[in-house]
Order: structure tokens, then sequence, then C-alpha cells
């Protein structure tokens, strides 16, 4: 018997989400949550926020399929009231990523396709960690963040909470990332970053 899952959000995010948990098999989509009110993929909306409850209620386990660029309060929100209303938030991991056995990651993360999550690596809570993406040895990136779409996450790097790393970033081993950071796509990052920068290595 499969577990349901309920995907909340009806974008890009969570058409990538929605391809995740298809090939890694363990829930079936119950449906989509989402203000569009339009089914995704051929799965059924099921609401809004206005019967949020309702659904958990009924279904339980849940997957945020919002993505995550200049703020990630949108996500942390969502993750505070699924948390408070008993819902479910199991991590998932695409069977095309690699999770290392001595890696972790938390609950309502995801790891998508062609990731890597090498060993000793700890991922927190509600994280993406997104299609092709690296997360090399040691690394801890924190809760609530999005590591874009083939960064690159060095060995023994700290990523605090909140952050999003940009799509092909490479941040050198050993560098420590405070928290609500942003981090430019392409980025090269060489040196630590306060709590709230916002960085680009270069110009367009
Ligand atoms: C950092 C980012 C959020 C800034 O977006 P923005 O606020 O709309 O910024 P703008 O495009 O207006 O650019 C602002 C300035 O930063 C520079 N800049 C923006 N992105 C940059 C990048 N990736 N590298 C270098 N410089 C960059 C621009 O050239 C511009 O410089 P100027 O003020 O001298 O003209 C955005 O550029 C970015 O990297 N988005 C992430 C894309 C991505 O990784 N998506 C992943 C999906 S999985």
């Amino acid at each position: 018997m499969v577990d349901p899952i309920v995907i909340l959000g009806g974008g890009g995010h969570a058409r990538s989400c929605i391809d995740v948990v298809e090939t890694e098999g363990t829930y079936a989509i119950a449906g989509i949550v989402s203000p569009e009110g339009l089914p995704v993929m051929g799965y059924p909306h099921l609401g809004d926020d206005s019967n949020l409850i309702e659904i958990i209620d009924r279904y339980r386990n849940t997957l945020i399929g919002i993505g995550q660029i200049r703020s990630p309060h949108v996500r942390i929100a969502l993750y505070d009231r699924l948390k408070s209303t008993g819902a479910f938030l199991p991590a998932i991991f695409s069977p095309k990523a690699y999770v290392s056995a001595h890696a972790t990651a938390a609950e309502g993360t995801i790891v998508m396709h062609g990731a890597v999550v090498n060993a000793g690596a700890n991922v927190g809570c509600n994280c993406i960690v997104n299609s092709l993406a690296l997360v090399e040895h040691d690394a801890i990136i924190d809760d609530h963040c999005h590591i874009s779409t083939g960064a690159r996450i060095n060995g023994g790097v700290h990523v605090g909470s909140g952050t999003f790393i940009g799509t092909g970033a490479v941040i050198h081993e050993g560098i420590t990332i405070g928290s609500r950071c942003i981090v430019a796509a392409g980025s090269l990052v060489r040196d630590n970053l306060d709590s709230g920068s916002v960085y680009a290595s270069s110009k367009r």
C-alpha cells in the first residue's frame, strides 16, 4: 500500500517535485494545494489555504513544492503552519540522486535528480537540494535553504538557515555563509559571508 502525499504549490518547482515523488515511488500524489485552482500534471486540485487543515487531516503527508530565491519567508511560514497542524513532511530523495548513508537530511527536505549529498554532510529541514547540486563531505546546510541547480557546496562548508545559493555557484571548501544570504547564480565564493549578505562575485 502506497501512502498518499499532497503537494503544496502549482508552479515550476512543484512540477519538478512531482517528478521526483513519482520516480521515488514511496508516495502516491493525492493532489495539489494551490491558489491557482488548477490540476497539475494530471493531479487534481484539492484546495487552497482556506481548507488546508481539512486536507492535512485527511492525507497527513505533505511536500512543500514552492520555490525560494529572494526570501525563504513563504516556505518557512508554510513549514511552521504545517508542523503546527500535525502534518508529516517526509524527506524525499530522488533515486537518481546520491545521498550517502553517512549523510543526513531532515524532514521536509527534497534531494532532486542528479544531486549528490556526500559522506558526513548534514542537511537541515525544509531544504531544496535541487537537480545536479553537490553538497560535499562534511558540509552543513542549516534549515530552510535552497541549494540551486548545479551549485557546488564543497567539503566542510557551513550554510546558515534560510540562505539561497544560486544555480552554478561554487563555494570553496571550509567557507561559512551566514543565514538569509543570497548568493547569485554563477558566483564563486572564496571568503566567508555575513548573515544577510547578497553576493555576486562578478558582474554579468
Ligand atoms: C542575485 C539575484 C537574485 C539578483 O536578482 P535581481 O535583484 O533581480 O538583480 P538584477 O538582475 O536587477 O541585478 C542587480 C545587479 O546585480 C548584478 N547581478 C545580478 N545577478 C548576477 C550574477 N549572477 N552574477 C553577477 N552579477 C549579477 C547585475 O548585473 C546588476 O548589476 P548593476 O546594478 O551594476 O546593473 C539574481 O541575479 C540571481 O542570481 N537569481 C538566481 C537565479 C537562480 O539561481 N535560479 C535558480 C533556480 S533553481
